[in-house]
């Protein structure tokens, strides 16, 4: 497909790299140089030698790039790409947050402003939030702002873990009758589902785990059919990682429409114009670099 080899060409040239989130379409998946979960992303932004970042993936995953690699361009194929949960807490609502807990420490997620993160202690991925919580200085955590991953955490930890009131609506829809309904059809299927599901999904559930996670997953277990609970982008990743098994997606319905935004044209289009360059103010980024960088070193 002449398209897909321009692109590879282009990338080459302006020593661009492609990083992938594992909810992309499966071509955006195939053609990039890396598909991974937020931390993987995060960790080769950092150490990455190309000159040029090209993110397909939601909003904050490019402004976490370009924070983490300030020497570097980082574009996003589409602008409008955002991440509605990241749009659920802002700088105002978690300083007044902070002035009513004074004693406790800002854990942020991933998913959320750069303005967010630089009011933040630390940040954290679905992948290593109960290892950053539990390594945090402190016994009281603002945990923002997933409500569903701060009480997934919240189960594993003697820390006071006060929830934000943000949720990913993709993930936030799946109920526990629509899993009980996909086992009672698969009754012989392991169940995993990502930490940003319901608590009530979640408790019904054999696994729980970031992206990543699940890609490890499957490539160890011997369990041969899988209903996936997250994003059906993910079923891809997992066919390519482990193609002997059978994934059932828990719903039709696990559809992140800004992951999807995302295309070979517009893909092509950003590589040739190095368009949309996201850029984070210096007083924010600095900040919010310390909140990442944080995270990076802690989560080894
Ligand atoms: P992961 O870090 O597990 O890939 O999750 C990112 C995300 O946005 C899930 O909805
Ligand atoms: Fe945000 Fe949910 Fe989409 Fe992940 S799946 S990018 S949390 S809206």
């Amino acid at each position: 497909m002449y398209i897909k080899e321009e692109i590879k060409r282009v990338a080459k040239d302006k020593k661009a790299i492609i990083l992938a989130h594992n909810y992309q379409n499966e071509d955006i998946q195939e053609i990039a140089d890396f598909s991974g979960d937020s931390l993987e992303l995060s960790q080769i932004a950092a150490t990455s030698n190309a000159e040029i970042i090209v993110l397909c993936g939601v909003h904050f995953m490019a402004e976490s790039a370009a924070i983490l690699a300030p020497d570097k361009k980082v574009i996003i194929p589409d602008i409008t790409a955002g991440c509605p949960m990241a749009d659920m807490a802002t700088p105002d609502e978690l300083n007044k947050m902070k002035m009513k807990h004074p004693d406790a420490k800002v854990v942020t997620y991933i998913n959320t402003s750069a303005a967010v993160k630089a009011l933040s202690d630390i940040c954290c991925t679905s992948s290593n939030a109960l290892k950053i919580v539990e390594r945090v200085d402190a016994k009281k955590i603002i945990f923002v702002p997933d409500r569903n991953l701060g009480s997934y955490v919240k189960r594993f930890t003697n820390k006071e873990i006060i929830l934000w009131k943000g949720y990913c609506p993709t993930h936030d829809l799946f109920t526990r009758e629509d899993l009980l309904t996909i086992k009672s059809k698969f009754p012989d299927a392991i169940v995993m589902v990502h930490p940003e599901c319901r608590p009530e999904v979640i408790d019904i559930a054999d696994e729980v785990l970031s992206t990543g996670g699940m890609g490890k997953f499957v490539a160890e277990t011997r369990h041969k059919k899988i209903i996936v609970g997250t994003e059906k982008g993910m079923i891809f990743k997992l066919k390519s990682i482990a193609p002997d098994k059978e994934y059932i997606p828990a719903t039709d319905s696990f559809i992140c429409s800004d992951m999807k935004k995302i295309n070979f044209e517009k893909l092509y289009n950003s590589i040739i114009k190095e368009e949309t360059v996201l850029t984070v103010s210096d007083d924010i980024a600095q900040y919010a670099r310390k909140s990442l960088s944080k995270m990076l070193d802690l989560s080894y």
